[in-house]
């Protein structure tokens, strides 16, 4: 990219021209620029943020003067104020003159669809004191990467574990609370509460907004049983989709209700695969319990969505798809919500204490990007 120069600028009713030292011509909307004056009193560059009420400039607000030097254009608008852009400002909102601008999603690290088998030898773990401390890149990194991450040498207690969830993210409020701490128990009115077996799911299904992390510390347990497992529902919908490319299709259109009854009523009804507007696969919504009747679907429908589920269930089931272990004190396990299944194996005997939270999606990844960008200037470009 050459670097713009301003030669000589021109006003109009509708655009101000400029004209660069290379010869070329660029229009820019009257108002556009007036809304983006970058003046002390219409932006602030300790925030980013507009200060000016945009709404009060008037609709055909045009330029009574302009003047240009090499690296400035001022304008002296028809309401008297002035703004002055400077020709990096200008170079950076002129097509010809700018790069592409960098991608948000250019800052998150790849992400690795795994088995039972590549992860068993490579479990994604951080040391605790680099999340205590404020060191979060590996742990967001390896959450983004594998959809879930231990983290290691925690002191066994909710204090602390709840203390360093509060270092990490903001803890997502629900009627369960904020940062969560049980012991085996029958009155929650849900199975989570309880010591049966629980098979793979994701939590929340019945949320507009699901919670997107999920973090577990099982800090006391004196019986046998209730091994966790985490299974990546992203690979396995990249295999059903080669393998039922019809049913894939219709878990992605059908929208399944959920519920979630007793002392509160929320409902949702979404696909059990979620795509963004690209058709990126962003979430799977899949609790079996939590499913209501879906009596509002007719019979056919209910037939193939039967037929569909079926499938999908034997493919997370699938034992190359599972990896399980016992959770341990001091062992804490974070993971994608929206990516990663959860299940609890087996009958679970004797006492169990767990304590954990949930975390939003946007707090997260503006965190990874954080710790992933160079600098606020690198974000700011992102941002456009
Ligand atoms: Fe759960
Ligand atoms: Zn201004």
């Amino acid at each position: 990219m050459s670097t713009l120069t301003i030669s000589s600028a021109a006003k109009g009713s509708d655009v101000v021209t400029i004209t660069t030292g290379d010869g070329k011509t660029h229009e820019y909307l009257n108002f556009w620029l007036r809304d983006n004056c970058t003046c002390p009193r219409c932006f602030s560059e300790a925030t980013y943020q507009r200060l000016v009420d945009t709404y009060k400039i008037a609709e055909d607000v045009h330029p009574d003067q302009v003047a240009t030097t090499a690296n400035s254009l001022k304008i002296v608008w028809n309401d008297g104020h002035v703004s002055t852009f400077s020709s990096e400002w200008l170079q950076l909102h002129t097509k010809e003159y700018t790069a592409p601008s960098p991608k948000k999603e250019e800052l998150y690290p790849e992400r690795v669809l795994w088995t039972r088998a590549t992860i068993a030898n490579n479990k994604p773990t951080v040391p605790y004191e680099a999340v205590i401390s404020g060191d979060h890149k590996q742990l967001l990194d390896n959450i983004h990467s594998y959809g879930f991450s231990f983290i290691h040498g925690v002191p066994v207690t909710a204090e602390a574990t709840e203390e360093m969830c509060n270092k990490f993210l903001p803890i997502r409020h629900t009627h369960y609370g904020g940062f969560w701490d049980f012991t085996s128990d029958l009155s929650m009115k849900d199975t989570a509460y309880s010591d049966i077996e629980i098979p793979s799911h994701t939590d929340g299904t019945y949320w507009e907004y699901t919670p997107y992390l999920q973090l577990f510390h099982l800090l006391f347990h004196d019986g046998t049983g209730g091994e966790t497992t985490v299974v990546d529902s992203f690979k396995c919908a990249r295999d059903f989709k080669e393998e039922f490319p019809e049913e894939y299709k219709l878990l992605s259109e059908v929208e399944v209700e959920c519920h979630s009854l007793g002392d509160v009523h929320l409902v949702q009804r979404k696909p059990v695969l979620i795509h963004d507007k690209n058709g990126e696969l962003v979430q799977v919504s899949w609790n079996n319990s939590d499913r209501s009747t879906n009596y509002h679907l007719d019979n056919d429908t209910l037939k193939k969505l039967y037929s569909a589920l079926r499938k999908w269930n034997t493919v997370i089931n699938r034992p190359e798809n599972v990896f399980w272990q016992q959770l341990v004190p001091g062992e804490i396990l974070i993971f994608d919500n929206w990516r990663v299944f959860h299940a609890r194996m087996g009958t679970t005997t004797g006492k169990r204490r767990m304590c954990g939270a949930y975390f939003d999606r946007d707090d997260f990844l503006s965190s990874l990007r954080r710790f992933n960008a160079t600098s606020e200037e690198d974000l700011y470009k992102r941002s456009t």
